[in-house]
């Protein structure tokens, strides 16, 4: 088949690395760059060793023929319009998480892109990882009975990010950062049930006075005092078949780093890291650990293998922007929580 021909706005952290990752995948190309710093376009272009198409601007790029699939890896801010410019051009378009930096946002994208009929993907670098896929096999062949309760956390002790005002500023935070990784992957998990209500807690307790930033590094001031976001909150959704799911991330603590699914089912427990899988037999604990490799190249296959499909045969896509949307709105819900005190209820 065809390959897909992408171009990746917001050539930075993660854009590079999809932009690495779609090199080992063959139904996809990459073709194209775009970000608002040149440098940054001319050292991946170095580094992939062909000549890229390259645009200042998205709203060019999108217009640009040639161009089939965009890949948005901009700040969380900037996703909702690039998708806008890319899906109102019939591109095909794939965003890093949170969808958005707001559940308004996060709508409008959902609404747009499906009215276009342009192939539309949340890239879930959690969900999709080995592991969290192998757990879910279990999770739907019944091995685990019913599923009744579940925890998750994502817990940093020294992780503000101090490269992008976007990550700090309002539409930024813990929550849609590592929280959305954590939250989606159980709520798949879980089989995607519909979330009624949400209670939280959360605040910044080390951003705003310049603590905790990444690895310890300490940025200036004139960087952290434009902080506006949380950088912990914790809470439980609650779900229409009486599931509930306590859910906490932090991006700064005075406790242990650690990223955790625990799920418990009437006939088996499990727990992601290190994989296990806790039953009982004949009487007895029985609990299994796994060894799953966790390769990078199994994630993008998985990704832009399937994506290109979707563009291609028409198949239906896994990760639809529309899971982005729920998920947005269950955190939108944890952080309303959190500042009002109150519990949200979905309609
Ligand atoms: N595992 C994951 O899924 C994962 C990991 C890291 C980051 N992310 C997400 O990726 C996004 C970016 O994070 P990052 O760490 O790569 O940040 P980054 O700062 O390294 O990269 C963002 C890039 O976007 C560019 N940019 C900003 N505004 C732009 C615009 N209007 N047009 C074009 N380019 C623009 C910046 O110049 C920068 O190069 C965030 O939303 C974050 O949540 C996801």
């Amino acid at each position: 088949m065809d390959k897909v021909r992408f171009a990746i706005v917001g050539v930075g952290g993660i854009g590079t690395a999809h932009g690495r990752a779609m090199q080992s995948v063959p139904e996809v190309e990459l073709v194209g760059l775009c970000d608002i710093i040149p440098q940054k376009m001319d050292a991946f272009e170095e580094e992939l060793g062909k000549p890229m198409k390259k645009y200042a601007k998205f709203e060019e790029l999108c217009q640009d023929d040639e161009i089939e699939a965009i890949f948005v890896g901009t700040p969380n801010q900037v996703h909702v319009p690039v998708i806008l410019s890319a899906v109102g051009n019939g591109k095909h378009v794939m965003s890093t998480k949170p969808l958005s930096s707001s559940k308004e946002a996060a709508r409008e994208a959902v609404e747009a892109a499906e009215a276009a009929g342009v192939v539309n993907s949340m890239s879930l670098t959690m969900r999709f990882s080995n592991t969290v896929q192998y757990l879910g096999k279990l999770c739907r062949g019944g091995e685990l009975g019913e599923m009744y309760y579940a925890r998750a956390r994502s817990i940093r002790r020294a992780g503000i990010p101090d490269w992008n005002l976007g990550f700090i500023e309002a539409g930024g935070g813990a929550f849609r950062d590592m929280g959305v990784h954590v939250l989606d992957s159980s709520w798949w998990l879980l089989g995607q049930p519909r979330p009624v209500s949400v209670t939280g807690v959360g605040g910044a307790k080390f951003g705003p006075v310049g603590k905790h930033y990444w690895d310890f590094r300490q940025p200036p001031e004139e960087y952290w005092s434009k902080y506006d976001s949380d950088d912990y909150a914790g809470g439980i959704v609650r779900f229409d078949n009486g599931t509930g799911l306590i859910v906490e991330s932090f991006w700064a603590s005075h406790q242990s780093p650690e990223v955790q699914i625990e799920l418990f089912g009437t006939e088996a427990g499990a727990r992601l890291s290190p994989l296990t899988l806790y039953k009982t037999v004949n009487g007895a604990p029985h609990d299994t650990v796994v060894d799953i490799k966790d390769a990078q190249v199994d994630y993008a296959r998985r990704i832009f293998g399937h994506f290109a499909d979707c563009v291609r045969n028409g198949t239906p896509e896994e990760a639809p922007l529309r899971h982005g949307l729920i998920v947005q709105e269950m955190m939108e819900a944890m952080l309303e929580s959190a500042q009002t005190g109150k519990e949200i209820r979905f309609d």
